[in-house]
C-alpha cells in the first residue's frame, strides 16, 4: 500500500486521474470495507480539499452514517430524505449547485453550499452513498460525476453481494 497520497496536479480530469489508481492500490489486498471507505474518504479530502466527504451505508429502512472527513453530521437518513436519500431513492447521481434550491436538502452543516451524492450500486440494489460537500457554489459537474461513480464502482467491488 503506497504510505503517501500523491496530489495530482492540473485539471480536475487530471486529478482524478492521480487520484484513482492510487485508490484501487489502497484498497487491493485490504479486505475491510470501512477501512478501505475510510481511506478513500480522507484521499478524495485530501486532494480536493473539499469541505466534507463521506459514506452512507443502508442498513433496513435508513442510511446510516459511515466513515467520513470532515464535521460531524446526521448519522440517519431516511429514504427519498434530503439529497442522499433522493440519490438513494432515484438510484442515481444528483448534483446539487445550490443546497438551499434543493428541497428537503438536510443541512448537517450550515458551510455546505454545493453537494454531490453517488449510489454504489451492488448487483442492481444502492448498498450506500458516497456524499461529497462544497463550500463553494456549484463546485461539482459532469467531470466530478464521472470520475466519483468510477471510485462508486471501486466501493460496490468491495462489498459483500
Ligand atoms: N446534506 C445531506 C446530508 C448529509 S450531510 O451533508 C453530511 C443531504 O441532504 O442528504
Amino acid at each position: 500500500m503506497a504510505e503517501e497520497l500523491v496530489l495530482g496536479e492540473g485539471t480536475k480530469a487530471e486529478k482524478y486521474e492521480t487520484l484513482i489508481p492510487q485508490i484501487k492500490a489502497l484498497v487491493m489486498g485490504e479486505p475491510d470495507l470501512i477501512a478501505n471507505c475510510a481511506n478513500i474518504a480522507a484521499a478524495i479530502r485530501q486532494t480536493f480539499g473539499f469541505f466534507w466527504v463521506g459514506f452512507y451505508f443502508v442498513k433496513d429502512d435508513e442510511l446510516v452514517l459511515g466513515p467520513f472527513q470532515g464535521d460531524i453530521a446526521c448519522t440517519r437518513i431516511g429514504l427519498g430524505k434530503g439529497v442522499c436519500g433522493t440519490a438513494w431513492k432515484e438510484e442515481k447521481t444528483i448534483l446539487v449547485p445550490d443546497v438551499n434550491a434543493f428541497p428537503g436538502h438536510i443541512a448537517c452543516s450550515a458551510q455546505s453550499v454545493s453537494e454531490i451524492v453517488v449510489p454504489i450500486i451492488k448487483n442492481g440494489t444502492v448498498r450506500s452513498v458516497l456524499d461529497v460537500d462544497s463550500i463553494h457554489h456549484s463546485d461539482f459537474d459532469g467531470i466530478d460525476q464521472k470520475f466519483m461513480e468510477e471510485i462508486a464502482a471501486i466501493v460496490a467491488d468491495l462489498i459483500d453481494a
